[in-house]
């Protein structure tokens, strides 16, 4: 068998909309406090998207940034892999739709639907398949809109969520940097604590499915966040094991960022130091599947994460799905 690494990552890119929606603001909307949400969950502001653009508004920016971040030109992808639970329509793919817009013609596309993991499936994805040796050149865009599918009215959910979207291209190793490990797992019996039940062939679009407000996002928040914390452990835990890696030759975990006490948890679970754990959720809120990536742009761009420095990324959400990716830089 050949040996890790098989694909590296040579470029990042994120976009977040220009909206901002304050926890002050959600004081207004909810019966809540700023408080109450700083202490909860670390989050003090979320990005909203503008009316009238779409899912792979967003997307297509994030992935025109790493594009030009690796130096390359739409037309020079195999493959784009779009990660989301908030496609533009229900088909074709948003993939395909970013596709059009991004004028990369000479590229496959498809979604994934992995929830908040959805980002680290796409990367295993895209790893494996360059490892296949049939593709060289993957974008793998994590992209939400997440206000369409939020509650204003729950207070118990609509606090948490935000909009944006990050991307990574994915390209054959250079023998010594790139994907030293990728770990993905799942367990469909726990969907119901996390799901959104309206809009699919259980529950089509009617009147009754509006007024039963179905088309908005479900959560059990304490039994998940218990499952999110046992989760992550495992899935840091296997990525480590599988390339043989301790947790103290880690530079930087970057959570997926759901909540600062979740991420707090993992962390200590790991004997990592806050210095080695990257937290921007306090700015975007929870953006599922484009946490991991949007924070991967943003700890490469702010030189929190430097050429040969070990990543690892870890992710939990809806499904339930679990992974984790240890990176090279
Ligand atoms: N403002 C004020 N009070 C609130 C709010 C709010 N926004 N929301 C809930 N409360 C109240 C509750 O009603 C409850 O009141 P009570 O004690 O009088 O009954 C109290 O606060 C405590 O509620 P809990 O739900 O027990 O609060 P908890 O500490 O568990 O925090 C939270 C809730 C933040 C949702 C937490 O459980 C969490 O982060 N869970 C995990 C979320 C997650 O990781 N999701 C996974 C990924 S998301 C995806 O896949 C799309």
């Amino acid at each position: 068998m050949k040996h890790r690494p098989f694909s590296m990552i040579i470029g990042t890119g994120s976009a977040a909309p220009k909206k901002v929606l304050t926890n002050h603001d959600l004081e207004k909307m909810v019966d809540t406090s700023d408080q109450w949400i700083r202490e909860r969950t670390g989050i003090e502001r979320r990005h909203i998207l503008e009316e009238g653009k779409s899912n792979s508004d967003l997307a297509k920016l994030a992935g025109l940034r790493a594009l030009e971040d690796a130096g390359l030109t739409a037309d020079e992808l195999d493959c784009i892999i779009v990660a989301t639970i908030t496609p533009d329509l229900a088909f074709p793919s948003t993939a395909t739709i970013v596709q059009a817009k991004m004028k990369a013609f000479n590229a496959a596309a498809f979604d994934i639907s992995a929830a908040c993991s959805g980002f680290l499936y796409g990367l295993t994805l895209a790893d494996s398949m360059i490892a296949s040796g049939l593709y060289r050149r993957i974008l793998v865009i994590g992209s939400e809109v997440l206000s369409r599918m939020t509650d204003w009215e729950d207070r118990s959910t609509c606090v948490l969520f935000g909009d944006a979207a990050g991307a990574a291209v994915i390209s054959a190793s250079d023998g010594d940097r790139g994907v030293m490990s990728t770990y993905m797992k799942s367990d469909g019996r726990l969907g119901d604590l996390l799901h959104c039940p309206g809009g699919g062939t259980s529950f089509p679009a009617s009147h009754e499915t509006v007024d039963q407000r179905l088309h908005f996002v479900k959560m059990e928040g304490n039994k998940v966040f218990k499952h999110a914390v046992r989760t992550m452990v495992d899935a840091a835990v296997h990525g480590l094991r599988l390339a043989n890696i301790a947790s103290d030759q880690i530079d930087l975990l970057i959570n997926h960022q759901a909540n600062k006490r979740i991420i707090d948890a993992v962390a200590e679970r790991l004997n990592l130091p806050n210095e080695k754990v990257f937290i921007n959720l306090n700015e975007y809120g929870n953006t599922s599947a484009a946490t991991i990536p949007l924070a991967l742009d943003e700890a490469i761009r702010k030189g929190r994460l430097k050429t040969g420095e070990l990543c690892l990324m870890v992710a939990f959400g809806g499904g339930f799905t679990w992974a984790s990716a240890l990176v090279k830089i």
